[in-house]
């Protein structure tokens, strides 16, 4: 499998090196938030340490987060007990689980970014088939583009979201795309994120 692994994530958690990691719920989250009605169901791919989860639950959705490295998940499930918050965390592969319904929502922060190109058709196959017709992916498309891509280099992660890219990946026939300009969100890592709502048709 082309990319980072498994172990390749864990080894940031054990290590407390996770500059990705805002401490806290990302602000694109905050401004989504009147958005989720209380009872909707919420998926969160890639949810690390769970900040978003944590605030999506204390809004009130019925949430899941999908992480595939065991140090995300326990961190994720104990700050939601040290909360007092309940949401599920699975421990699986985000290009092979799927819900047991289609769920409402799916909130999209560096979980993209964080697989390999190689990835990327398929991950978008499985955020249509998790969502119903009319569910809402709310989206953090990671912009961090990279000098050796002129060369054809595809360095990461995080892998550099092109809004090109992006169109290809998420096409017009199959996602109700927003115009642009879209909402700019800083990055801890020094990047930014473009914040963009589709609807899945
Ligand atoms: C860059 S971190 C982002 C974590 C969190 N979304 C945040 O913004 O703080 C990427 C996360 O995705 C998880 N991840 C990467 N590839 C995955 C896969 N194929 N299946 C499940 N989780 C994956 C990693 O374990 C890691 O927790």
């Amino acid at each position: 499998m082309a990319g980072p692994t498994i172990a390749f994530w864990q080894e940031h958690f054990d290590r407390g090196t996770m500059p990705w990691d805002r401490g806290g719920p990302s602000p694109a989250l905050t401004a989504w938030l009147p958005q989720v009605r209380a009872g909707r169901t919420v998926l969160v791919p890639g949810c690390g340490s769970g900040w978003e989860l944590a605030e999506l639950a204390k809004a009130g959705a019925v949430v899941t987060g999908i992480d595939y490295a065991p140090a995300a998940v326990a961190k994720a499930r104990a700050l939601l007990e040290e909360r007092v918050l309940l949401a599920e965390v699975v421990e699986a592969d985000v290009l092979a689980w799927s819900p047991a319904q289609p769920a409402d929502m799916v909130y999209e922060q560096t979980c993209l970014c964080a697989l390999h190109p190689d990835h990327w058709t398929r991950y978008a196959g499985q955020l249509h088939r998790w969502l119903k017709p009319g569910g809402r992916l709310f989206a953090l498309f990671m912009q961090k583009a990279r000098a050796g891509a002129s060369q054809g280099l595809v360095e990461g992660p995080p892998f550099h979201c092109d809004v090109n890219a992006m169109r290809a990946l998420l096409p017009a026939d199959l996602w109700e795309w927003p115009k642009p300009p879209y909402a700019a969100t800083p990055h801890p890592s020094g990047s930014f994120e473009l914040a963009v709502t589709l609807v899945r048709r």
